[in-house]
């Protein structure tokens, strides 16, 4: 079955489930707690792009944030807002490359790679969209991979998690053209009969340089401070994989 990048169908939502439960999640909260805590922000108003299930919004509300979340899909802001009702109203359904600038937010976060749904006009209208939803001062953080990986984590190897409730195999094969993986996500949940279900869907993931990211969000005004490895969270050097990007506006607002 192949889903688009909405997690629509059962069988997207059961991938996507498991992959939550896989280590992922508490490492994205472990690092985007010391990322905030280096850079000395207090907790105020944050969105997370991309928040499926509302996991990393739960996570920043009882940290303190007035945590706000969207998704492009209804199922999953449907889902995190049963899931966490205190937070019912702080989830709504849009596309991250066009966020309503009805609020503005001390910090915008997107995690576990989903900023890679976007294709370049899309993070277009990402890096615009942030100039109109940070306050001044605000921070940007993108957790992702570098474009680098696109070979060496994407297309050479499979990655495989195991949880209790099954494993999940990832793997990425070439995309409709040379900057898009399709990355088929597998995952095995194990029965009660020992058996395993299997669930798959694939996605198309966008692959692009740092540079552009630098150049589209400092056409914004917004300037990125640090770009840190994904394991060390020390600074990035060449060949990392996973990388956290750790943008600011100026408060000075938009460069000519
Ligand atoms: C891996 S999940 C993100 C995990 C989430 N941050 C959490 O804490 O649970 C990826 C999500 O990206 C969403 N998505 C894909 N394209 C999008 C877009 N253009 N705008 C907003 N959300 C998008 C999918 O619907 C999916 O829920």
């Amino acid at each position: 079955v192949t889903t688009d990048t909405g997690y629509h169908d059962e069988e997207g939502l059961a991938v996507y489930e498991a992959a939550m439960a896989l280590p992922y999640l508490g490492y994205a909260r472990y690092a985007l707690s010391k990322i905030l805590r280096k850079a000395g922000v207090d907790p105020a108003t944050s969105l997370d792009l991309a928040c499926g299930s509302g996991h990393l919004v739960k996570d920043l509300s009882a940290r303190g944030w007035r945590a706000y979340g969207c998704d492009l899909s209804p199922d999953m802001v449907a889902r995190a807002a049963a899931r966490y009702p205190d937070l019912r109203d702080h989830f709504f359904v849009a596309d991250m490359s066009r966020i309503p600038p009805s609020r503005s937010y001390d910090l915008v976060t997107v995690v576990f790679n989903s900023i890679h749904y976007l294709s370049r006009e899309g993070r277009g209208g990402l890096w615009r969209s942030l100039a109109e939803t940070l306050a001044d001062g605000g921070l940007f953080v993108s957790q992702q991979t570098d474009c680098s990986a696109r070979e060496t984590y994407w297309l050479k190897q499979s990655h495989v998690w195991t949880a209790e409730t099954g494993y999940a195999v990832w793997t990425g094969g070439l995309g409709p053209s040379e900057d898009v993986i399709e990355v088929e996500k597998l995952y095995f949940e194990r029965q009660e009969d020992g058996r395993f279900r299997l669930f798959r869907a694939t996605h198309p993931y966008h692959f692009f340089p740092l540079a552009e990211m630098h150049q589209g969000l400092a056409g914004q005004g917004i300037e990125v401070l640090s770009v840190l490895d994904g394991r060390t969270l020390g600074p990035a050097g060449p060949g990392c994989q996973s990388v956290w990007v750790v943008a600011r506006k100026k408060a000075c607002g938009l460069q000519s």
